[in-house]
């Protein structure tokens, strides 16, 4: 039932970088486009699909994911799943995975490879009673700690060992009282989905309340799960003997959607975002707002024009507070605007390293631990640039739209295409010009 495996047993880290490399090494080329202009479906959230996938294993029935975004986030993740004894489908879109006797996963590369391979922890140890994943690695935007997930787990009953780089959980789960020192997004989706199974009532204090953990939620609960006040700051949870598959359609992807709006935004052009969802993304249409964008409802979906002509301050918070995700596009934005932005990052500690790459086309910012300070309105020149992360990339993307020339995006862990299903394509059909060279 247990798969036990050494967690000494690692590939080194270089070669996992290398192959990582090889895998998904992609360099873009972006002209610069005034004007972008057209309409554009938003896909589904790739937040919220991967803790829907991880919920997986939560039931011994099948559940369907409909129009699952083709990402590699969700590759590894379904790769783990795979790991974990289920048996996933994919068929146009739509992901079905069936996890009868899910056990722990035996390929330790990609659960370090990615961070949400973490979401599998609370499901195995509820449906199984033994987890064991490997520490996270940390990423280029910060520690990534998982100190709240464990203490989460130690709330409903598991015993916990932390030792070479990994986390074992054992137990039988019962519901408890969890306090969380920050609304972690990840811990809040661990421990919601643990509690659906564990005996009792289960309650989470200081939960996180984005709309990825509502819709978490909504999905556990037509598998059958009792969860009252998701997307509050504090979530109940019944335990249940059992939960049922189901067939669900997560919410659109938010930062996919802010992303393309401040495309919009920067080369005054005029965009139709189809299936974006306004009320999940607030504190972004303000701040372009306020930026002097456009912003209008439009038949099941927002428009985006205008152009962007006061400078602003930006503060990111946990939801409903500006989104740490959008803090790197937003950055453009400011940079197209005359004038100084200031920027103050308080959820991740390393979260502005995009700034070093604006910097190589000209732009004018100057970093201060978690604050930003950016001269916007410089003329920006196209010059090769290196993704860090996943934002960060597509704001560089966004930037090459209004750099004169080209300006070459070199890429080498592929992170755009971890989260951004089809960017350069979605730029193109708005009429940019997006080279991809593999
Ligand atoms: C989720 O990451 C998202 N990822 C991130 O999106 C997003 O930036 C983040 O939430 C914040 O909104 C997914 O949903 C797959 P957290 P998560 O736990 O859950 C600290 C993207 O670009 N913390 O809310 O890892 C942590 O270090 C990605 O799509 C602890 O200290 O974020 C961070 O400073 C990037 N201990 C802060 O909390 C813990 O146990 C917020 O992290 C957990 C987190």
């Amino acid at each position: 039932m247990y798969a036990h495996h050494n967690c000494e047993k690692r590939g080194s880290r270089a070669d996992e970088a290398r192959l990582q490399g090889m895998l998904f090494m992609t360099t873009y080329v972006v002209s610069q486009t005034p004007g972008l202009s057209g309409e554009i479906e938003i896909n589904t959230a790739k937040n919220a699909v991967l803790p829907i996938l991880a919920a997986s294993l939560l039931t011994k029935e099948p559940l369907s994911i409909l129009r699952v975004p083709n990402l590699t986030d969700v590759q590894t993740l379904i790769h783990i799943l795979r790991d974990c004894g289920a048996e996933v489908k994919e068929d146009d879109g739509t992901v079905t995975a069936f996890a009868k006797n899910p056990h722990n996963p035996s390929d330790e590369d990609s659960i370090r490879r990615m961070r949400a391979s973490v979401l599998v922890m609370g499901p195995l140890l509820a449906r199984t009673g033994y987890a064991r994943v490997a520490l996270p690695g940390g990423c280029a935007i910060g520690q990534r700690p998982i100190d709240l997930h464990v203490k989460g787990m130690q709330a409903l009953g598991a015993e916990v060992v932390i030792s070479s780089g990994c986390v074992t959980l054992k137990g039988k789960l019962k519901g408890g009282n969890v306090y969380l020192d920050l609304p972690s997004v990840g811990a809040t989706e661990n421990i919601l989905m643990a509690a659906t199974l564990a005996e009792g009532t289960t309650r989470i204090e200081n939960a996180a309340k984005e709309p990825e953990i509502s819709d978490l939620a909504d999905c556990l609960a037509q598998m059958g799960a009792k969860i009252t006040g998701a997307g509050t700051g504090t979530i109940w949870v019944e335990g249940v003997k059992a939960l049922a598959g189901c067939t669900y359609q997560p919410i659109a992807d938010r930062i996919e959607a802010g992303t393309l709006a401040c495309a919009a935004a920067i080369t005054k052009g005029s965009v139709l975002l189809q299936g974006a969802r306004p009320e999940h993304m607030r504190a972004v249409l303000f701040k372009l707002q306020e930026a002097g964008v456009q912003v209008k409802e439009s038949r099941g979906g927002l428009r985006i024009s205008g152009r962007a002509a006061h400078p602003f301050e930006l503060r990111t918070l946990s939801y409903p507070g500006f989104p740490t995700d959008m803090q790197a596009p937003m950055m453009t934005v400011a940079l197209a605007i005359k004038g100084t932005s200031v920027f103050l990052e308080t959820i991740f500690e390393n979260r502005f390293m995009h700034a070093q790459e604006l910097k190589r086309l000209g732009a004018r910012i100057r970093l201060d631990n978690r604050v930003a300070v950016i001269e916007g309105g410089a003329a920006l020149n196209g010059a090769p640039v290196t993704v860090t992360d996943l934002r960060a990339g597509a704001a560089l993307m966004l930037a090459g739209l209004i750099a004169q020339g080209q300006t070459e995006i070199n890429d080498p862990q592929g992170n755009i295409a971890r989260g951004y299903a089809d960017l350069p394509e979605k730029l193109t059909r708005l009429g940019a010009k997006v080279e991809v060279k593999h």
